[in-house]
């Protein structure tokens, strides 16, 4: 199969926000403890943070973090989870069905941010919780002092103000599972009123409205339309949430990042439709804050227990190849999306997973993440791409994912593709007026067996090795994109 992919220096879609490699860690099954804090572990540090895992989150260079949740967040009262912890109660979660003690709670994440060099982005409740509570949030994170919740903030040992600027209002407030779910209409005014408050606290911060949580949802994209009606001048982003699983057809889950294409698309027209409607000059932004591979169906409730094997997908080859194509169209999109989460970081539907007490190892969708965090950051090109197609339910999709990425400072450029079909490619790749190359490296992920995986036992089963020979002719390349497989071609151009 021939493949030619075309990109010009002078075709930009626009700068990579550093925020679009951001993660996420909710109170659910082990993504905080036993995930990223684990007092008594022998990795652990003296706050009882897991050094082992931070480590692997600074390979993959995560930027920001969304937390406390999820589902989680329409139940909880961050009071809970602030003070001395022999005080802190113990709660039932309702979202996951399990038992929260908060030992760790909002100050722990703040530290754990300190530690881990991840901007964080705390989400208020907007399910049980109210606007004043929203308020008090701010003013204990955000607030310099002499007031009731800034004083409570210093009195448990954190003297300057957090400055938090990310916010989220609420989640998935679109979803009949939330807690307290609102129709589009009442979130709409919840969420501003929440909005007018919290800036009047900290006039600098950035809100997220709670957008569509997935294009399958009957109220999409209407949803959209009227939170934004009643946030457009309030909010700074609009949020979006999508995962994908296979159900029967194979090619119908490598079409998944064309999908995810499809929804971004209609949510920009969404957003500069209410921009028309409005007047305004604003434009909004999208934060895609949930997005990954998740098998639903293997989700297992586990009963009134403290952080349980829940949402542990063990990931393929196969997910790895979907998960690096829906990376490419947050890339191809950055115009419009400037923070992204994968959903989420550690043990649940992670790309990190640990042993309660023992290892921790990468699954196969850490490396795509890896390569596009360390080395897609700088301007994203369009690209012309010819290569065949295959129809999928999602429509005409091609066998070939691309992205590239060019980063002025350090003169490379990287292209991370993938090959969905069957068959191998040859590939052509022209990268127009960047003069001559020199080739850094080519890497790729394969395998034989679709369905392999890394475990404990065999942790690298799937992992980077290099890639097929490039020839370089100036600045145009070939070479061979195997069957079913991940590549990233990273060069060295002279400005
Ligand atoms: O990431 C898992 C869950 O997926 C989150 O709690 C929720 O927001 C979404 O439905």
């Amino acid at each position: 199969m021939k493949t030619r992919i075309f990109a010009d220096k002078n075709m930009k879609i626009g700068k990579v926000n550093d925020l679009l490699f951001g993660s996420f860690i909710e109170h659910l099954g082990r993504a905080v403890y036993t995930g990223i804090y684990e007092p008594g572990h022998p990795e652990a540090d003296k706050k009882g943070f897991r050094k082992d895992v931070i480590e692997l989150i600074k390979e993959l260079k995560v930027s920001i973090v969304r937390y406390p949740g999820g589902n989680f967040l329409s139940g909880y009262n961050w009071k809970d989870g602030i003070g001395p912890r022999e005080k802190r109660p113990t709660r039932l979660d309702l979202a996951w069905q399990t038992i929260e003690d908060n030992q760790f709670g909002t100050d722990e994440f703040m530290a754990w941010c300190r530690t881990a060099a991840i901007e964080p982005m705390l989400g208020v409740n907007l399910g049980t919780g109210s606007p004043k509570e929203a308020g008090n949030m701010i003013e204990y994170c955000n607030f310099p002092g002499k007031t009731y919740y800034s004083d409570l903030r210093k009195k448990n040992g954190n003297l300057k103000p957090y400055g938090v600027k990310y916010w989220c209002l609420g989640n998935e407030m679109d979803g009949p599972w939330q807690i307290c779910h609102l129709d589009a209409e009442d979130y709409g005014k919840k969420a501003l009123e929440t909005a007018k408050i919290m800036r009047w606290i900290d006039p600098d911060i950035k809100l997220i409205a709670c957008g569509s949580s997935g294009a399958e949802m009957p109220t999409y994209p209407e949803w959209d339309r009227i939170v934004l009606e009643h946030l457009y001048d309030h909010v700074d982003y609009i949020s979006m949430h999508r995962y994908y699983w296979q159900e029967e057809d194979l090619n119908d889950f490598f079409a998944s990042y064309k999908d995810m294409d499809d929804f971004i698309q209609t949510i920009k027209a969404t957003c500069d439709y209410v921009k028309a409607k409005k007047r305004s000059r604003k434009i909004m932004k999208i934060s895609f804050d949930e997005w990954n591979v998740w098998y639903q169906n293997k989700q297992t409730p586990a009963g009134w227990v403290k952080a349980p094997h829940i949402l542990e997908d063990i990931y393929s080859l196969k997910d790895a190849l979907v998960f690096s194509g829906m990376l490419n169209t947050l890339i191809n999109n950055c115009d419009r999306v400037e923070i992204a989460c994968l959903a989420q970081l550690v043990n649940v539907i992670a790309p990190i997973f640990t042993e309660k007490g023992g290892r921790v190892i990468r699954q196969s969708t850490f490396f795509p993440f890896a390569e596009a965090s360390n080395h897609g950051r700088g301007y994203a090109l369009r690209t012309i791409t010819e290569t065949p197609t295959f129809s999928s339910k999602f429509g005409e999709v091609n066998w070939v994912s691309d992205s590239i990425v060019y980063n002025e400072e350090k003169e490379e450029i990287s292209a991370f593709l993938v090959n969905y079909g069957s068959e191998s490619v040859d590939l052509q790749l022209e990268l127009r007026s960047f003069g001559k190359l020199e080739l850094i490296e080519h890497k790729t992920m394969n395998n034989e067996d679709l369905e392999a995986k890394n475990s404990f036992e065999n942790p690298n089963r799937i992992t980077l090795k290099p890639g097929a020979p490039v020839e370089i002719n100036e600045a145009t390349l070939k070479t061979t994109l195997e069957p079913r497989s991940y590549h990233v071609i990273r060069c060295k151009y002279q400005s």
